[in-house]
């Protein structure tokens, strides 16, 4: 791509013909570059079964190209047709309880189902063959949002799609009672056979066993994804094939997107402000963060956001005057290629018509319009950063399998929250103007001078050694609690615990004493300083760590509550009770010295500054969250201004400022 994205979802099929033509006219004016188009048309495409009617779709792919508008055209495979489903009803998916879904919304797929994954490959052999030399397809939008509304399915196909799974991932059923505990509640397996999906039981079920299904489950949707791009790839060489991912929504944590990170060409995120009270800007960076992450660290595209409020939450705020272009910029800034939105057109009918679009009810007389061309013009003038790349300050370790792991039940506490750490470690480093990358537990660290884990409940061996080598070259690492405790198969490590990380925290905990719904404890540390912490705490005995932070009162009392230990060349931080974002400021700070991070200093912490680098230039974002004006020291050309900002650039109160820095920093 030589110049950024800018569009949206676009349903023509939702209006007549004559409307049409209106929407290229503003897609022009409003700097549109690319649609999605197709993405739920299967019932139109296919009326009856092997009967097409592509017509429509043929008007509408050549009306965008005669306008100079790429498709992003979709595989309409997320809803398949009613008379698909009347012919096959058991492609229904089936809940844990044994309910079968009934047509009427969509993604109601059971992924094992023969029937449907035949039915989805001939629509999408049909739609290569018919689109796939069309000059206005610049990229393939498989599916939707793969693993929402439907992550798993319990339907007998689907057990008989878990036992061939288990039998290609384990040599015999004896390793798969070994690995499970069967010898637990007596619930060994004599075969494969005997083998079920973890269906609802009367108590808590196997743990290892749901483990495992949440794996099988989201193997089945990437096969789906797989066979599809094949036929892709195979009857339409040369277009990139993607599938919107939804990276760090907590409600679409079903799907482990370090794996399908390496099935697409090009990486594509969906991001919505979840409103729960928290500063919305600080997930979307984490969101952009982590979609860059699993894109390994290369150019992404941010395929869905909205332009203002949503419709599927209790409570649906508008966005603020330019909050839309500093949610998009903001995804820029951390390595989108461009910003398109759900959805081009509001929808008069169905169940989203409350959500916003670019073109809203209210019609082109209208705040969202007006700021919806302002951005599509500042889209343009930001081509230059394309195929650049973001610069990170420090890794955060993330990893979905421990993430699964950690949410089983029964476990010392039910408000340890392993999302709720990764976001508040996240803010605390957001804080302090650092740009983190993600990183998966088993990947290379050295390019990073500190490395945070949140919460990595499950750690394999190979973690365990990736972080000790880690440490001893040189590294700093800081670890939250109840991490390092169990091995893949949530098996806790031999010994104390925790069992991974124990030689590389230099302690061991003796046991865990978790708090009660709002107790508190306090915690102090060097040069007198306190800080409340709640959730949890423990008996922390160490073994070569020093004590950083004790806690005061409580069952450990007078027990070392953060530490520090030397290992190697490097050294190891562990935070064994849940502190705020703000109470992890301080160990943040003493651990970044230790990294030789200089956290950028003078800026308000809601002013967000992050650089992306390449072959055109250092580009430095400024985006301000603030009411008040800033000044930023970055030295250039502004971009969106066009003014030279020889002595750093003034920011205003809610705006957005990119600077081609003179020289590279
Ligand atoms: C996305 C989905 C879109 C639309 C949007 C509304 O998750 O892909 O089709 O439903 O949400 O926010």
């Amino acid at each position: 791509m030589a110049r950024l994205a800018f569009g949206g979802d676009y349903n023509p099929e939702q209006w007549p013909e004559s409307v049409w033509q209106e929407d290229v006219r503003l897609m022009r004016e409003a700097g549109v570059t690319m649609v999605s188009v197709g993405i739920f048309s299967w019932a139109l495409l296919e009326p009856a079964p092997g009967s097409y009617d592509f017509g429509w779709l043929d008007r509408v792919v050549d009306l965008l190209h005669d306008n100079g508008i790429g498709v992003d055209l979709g595989t309409p495979t997320v809803a398949p047709p009613k008379w698909f489903y009347d012919r096959h009803p058991d492609a229904l998916p089936v809940t844990e309880d044994g309910t079968r879904l009934a047509f009427g919304s969509r993604g109601a797929i059971c992924h094992s189902n023969q029937a449907y994954r035949d039915a989805s490959s001939r629509i999408t052999e049909q739609l290569a063959r018919r689109y796939g030399t069309h000059p206005a397809v610049r990229m393939w939008h498989v599916h939707n949002e793969y693993g929402v509304p439907v992550s798993a399915c319990y339907c007998e196909s689907c057990a008989a799609h878990f036992r061939r799974w288990l039998a290609a991932a384990y040599e015999s059923v004896e390793d798969v009672n070994h690995a499970w505990g069967t010898a637990f509640w007596g619930q060994r397996y004599g075969s494969f056979a005997e083998i079920d999906p973890p269906r609802l039981t009367p108590t808590v079920g196997n743990p290892a066993q749901k483990l495992d299904y949440r794996r099988f489950a989201d193997a089945t949707l990437r096969e789906n994804f797989v066979r599809e791009r094949d036929i892709l790839h195979r009857l339409a060489p040369g277009i990139p094939v993607t599938t919107n991912f939804m990276t760090a929504l907590s409600q679409c944590d079903s799907l482990d997107y370090w794996a399908w990170g390496r099935e697409v060409d090009l990486v594509t995120n969906d991001h919505y402000l979840i409103t729960d009270g928290r500063r919305t800007h600080v997930n979307l960076a984490m969101a952009a963060d982590l979609t860059r992450s699993v894109a390994g660290g290369a150019p992404w595209l941010l395929l869905e956001h909205s332009t203002s409020g949503v419709n599927w939450q209790a409570r649906n705020p508008a966005k603020a005057p330019g909050q839309m272009a500093r949610n998009s910029l903001g995804h820029v800034a951390r390595g989108s290629e461009g910003a398109l939105f759900f959805q081009w057109r509001q929808s008069r009918r169905g169940a989203e018509k409350f959500h916003s679009a670019m073109l809203p009810h209210a019609g082109t007389d209208s705040r969202v319009w007006r700021e919806v061309c302002e951005l599509g013009a500042a889209v343009r003038e930001l081509a230059p950063v394309a195929q650049t790349r973001t610069v990170a300050d420090a890794a955060v370790l993330w990893d979905w399998h421990a993430w699964w792991a950690q949410s089983l039940e029964w476990r010392p506490s039910e408000d340890h929250d392993a999302r709720e750490r990764a976001d508040s470690f996240y803010e605390a480093l957001y804080d302090h103007h650092l740009t983190v990358d993600f990183a998966h537990p088993e990947a290379d660290l050295s390019a990073y001078p500190l490395v945070v884990v949140p919460a990595l409940y499950l750690a394999t061996e190979a973690t365990a050694r990736n972080l000790r080598a880690y440490v001893e070259n040189g590294g700093t690492l800081v670890v939250s609690y109840f991490s390092g405790i169990v091995d893949e198969h949530d098996a806790v490590h031999p010994g104390a615990c925790p069992g991974a990380f124990r030689d590389v925290l230099g302690l061991t905990v003796e046991e865990f004493s978790p708090l009660l719904a709002g107790e508190s404890v306090r915690i102090s540390g060097p040069e007198g300083a306190e800080l409340t912490a709640d959730v949890w705490s423990e008996f922390v005995v160490p073994r070569g760590a020093e004590t950083v932070w004790t806690y005061e009162d409580g069952l450990t009392a007078g027990r070392p509550a953060v530490t520090r230990h030397s290992f190697g060349r490097g050294t190891a931080w562990y935070v064994s009770t849940r502190l705020s974002a703000a109470g992890l400021g301080p160990v943040l700070a003493a651990a970044s010295a230790d990294a030789g991070i200089d956290p950028r200093p003078g800026l308000p912490r809601d002013v967000e500054v992050v650089t992306r680098t390449g072959a055109t230039g250092t580009f430095v974002f400024a985006i301000n969250h603030t009411p008040d004006e800033v000044k930023v020291p970055a030295r250039g050309v502004e971009l969106l201004t066009g003014e030279r900002a020889p002595a750093g650039v003034a920011v205003p109160g809610g705006a957005v400022r990119v600077v081609r820095l003179d020289e590279a920093p």
